[in-house]
């Protein structure tokens, strides 16, 4: 039934759909086999019957997930380029600047190496296809490394990656979501994963995309089969594709455990013909990752004594202090949250208690950046024998022991000691 409705909307096509010819169109620059760009680019030629002009699957193929752009990369590199810019100036938008380390994923012929090289990060591209890698290593600037890879079994250790950039890729894979889990697996905890891709919505097999007018949708939304056809000439002809419907390419970053930040549909066309995804890995438990974290500290004063915990930078071989506290819990006031922490953690009773101020601490911890807002009050705390001593052992919420003492003030103001807030 579709085959026959694909054919008759193919034939009614013939003499009317405005299209390149397969032999003009292959000429053209920047078609990257998606039917609105012969369009934008004024392919205005009526067409005969030509495969290209059929919708649904006609021409349904096997691929796998072979090195299927080998051959090809001149090509891209010569008709893809506006296209493919475009979608790199989204992605860009998307993931922001460095510093740091970012594996741009399928990075074909390196037509954004530059661009993550001069926002300030330390990129590494991979890609399946040598020959597009061939092109990537001409352009690449100084200092990009670059390696044929397979994006769903990446050759890297896990969280080696501060940043993901990916543009156009998943028509090109079997399993997007197996390219999501390895995307997750690399990223560093906080690290984010930029991707743009068509928009599976309004461009594949089933659409057409008349200039000036809504895209026309045709059945075969929900085929995800390999194929040649229906995505215009071009690459897709070349190398194939495979629809990705829009539950399914979102919901892969979810299934990966990557936590979507934004979706976007960047392109000023009435219709977006692009989908841009940035999406986040998650913070293990107990890694200081990149995240905001408000705090309370609470400054007890003994003397000339300041009561604070130890703490050691393994990285930095330091060892520094910190005022008692902990993270304000969802509904708690800061005071509320204080009282809490010390009870817990250091099972004592505060007294009395009044508001200082509050700063902000931005750090590096054991080699991780830390970003916390720090509410500080001053306390007093009940009468504990404990307190008398020069050091006291508290308890951590996962159980581990840690030591409080009463620091001299004079060896913080002479540097010999670090008190943080
Ligand atoms: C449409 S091109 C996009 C290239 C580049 N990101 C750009 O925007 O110009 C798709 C690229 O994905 C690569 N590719 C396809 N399957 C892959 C896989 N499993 N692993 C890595 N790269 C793959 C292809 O070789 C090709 O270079």
């Amino acid at each position: 039934m579709l085959r026959e409705i694909a054919g008759r909307r193919a034939g009614d096509l013939h003499g009317s759909c405005v299209i390149a010819g397969a032999v003009a169109l292959e000429e053209t620059p920047a078609n990257l086999g998606e039917p609105d760009l012969a369009h934008r680019l004024s392919l205005t030629s009526e067409c005969g019957p030509l495969p290209s002009c059929r919708l649904g699957r006609l021409n349904t193929v096997n691929f796998t997930t072979g090195p299927r752009y080998d051959g090809y990369a001149d090509w891209y590199d010569a008709n893809i380029g506006p296209y493919a810019e475009a979608a790199g100036q989204e992605l860009l938008d998307l993931l922001g600047s460095g510093p740091g380390r970012c594996l741009d994923l399928a990075c074909g012929t390196g037509i954004n190496l530059r661009r993550l090289t001069d926002a300030g990060w330390t990129v590494t591209g991979v890609d399946l296809s040598a020959d597009q890698l061939r092109l990537a290593r001409k352009r690449a600037p100084s200092g990009v490394e670059l390696l044929q890879a397979d994006a769903t079994a990446l050759p890297f250790a896990d969280a080696s990656f501060d940043a993901i950039a990916c543009s156009l890729l998943h028509t090109d894979v079997t399993d997007f979501a197996a390219v999501c889990r390895e995307a997750a697996r690399v990223l560093k905890p906080g690290g984010h994963f930029a991707y743009v891709g068509i928009h599976p919505c309004f461009v594949g097999p089933f659409a057409r995309n008349p200039p000036g007018q809504p895209p026309e949708l045709h059945p075969g939304y929900r085929d995800t089969s390999w194929t040649t056809e229906g995505f215009s000439d071009g690459i897709r002809r070349r190398a194939g594709a495979r629809h990705v419907p829009l539950a399914e390419l979102l919901t892969a970053f979810i299934d990966a455990g990557l936590r979507l930040v934004r979706v976007t549909e960047a392109t000023d066309e009435e219709y977006p013909m692009r989908i841009g995804v940035l999406a986040a890995a998650e913070p293990s438990p107990g890694t200081t990752a990149r995240r905001i974290r408000p705090i309370v500290i609470g400054v007890a004063l003994r003397d000339d004594r300041i009561l604070a915990v130890e703490g050691y930078d393994p990285i930095k071989g330091e060892r520094f202090y910190r005022s008692p506290g902990g993270g304000l819990e969802f509904g708690e006031t800061s005071a509320e949250a204080l009282r809490r922490e010390f009870r817990e953690e250091l099972d004592a009773k505060i007294t009395e208690i009044g508001y200082l101020g509050a700063l902000e601490n931005v750090f590096t911890f054991d080699g991780e950046p830390g970003l916390e807002i720090v509410v500080v009050h001053r306390v007093t705390l009940a009468g504990d024998a404990r307190f008398g001593a020069d050091t006291v052992t508290g308890a951590e919420s996962d159980g581990s022991d840690f030591t409080a003492c009463w620091l001299p003030l004079a060896e913080v103001r002479s540097g010999a000691e670090r008190l943080y807030p």
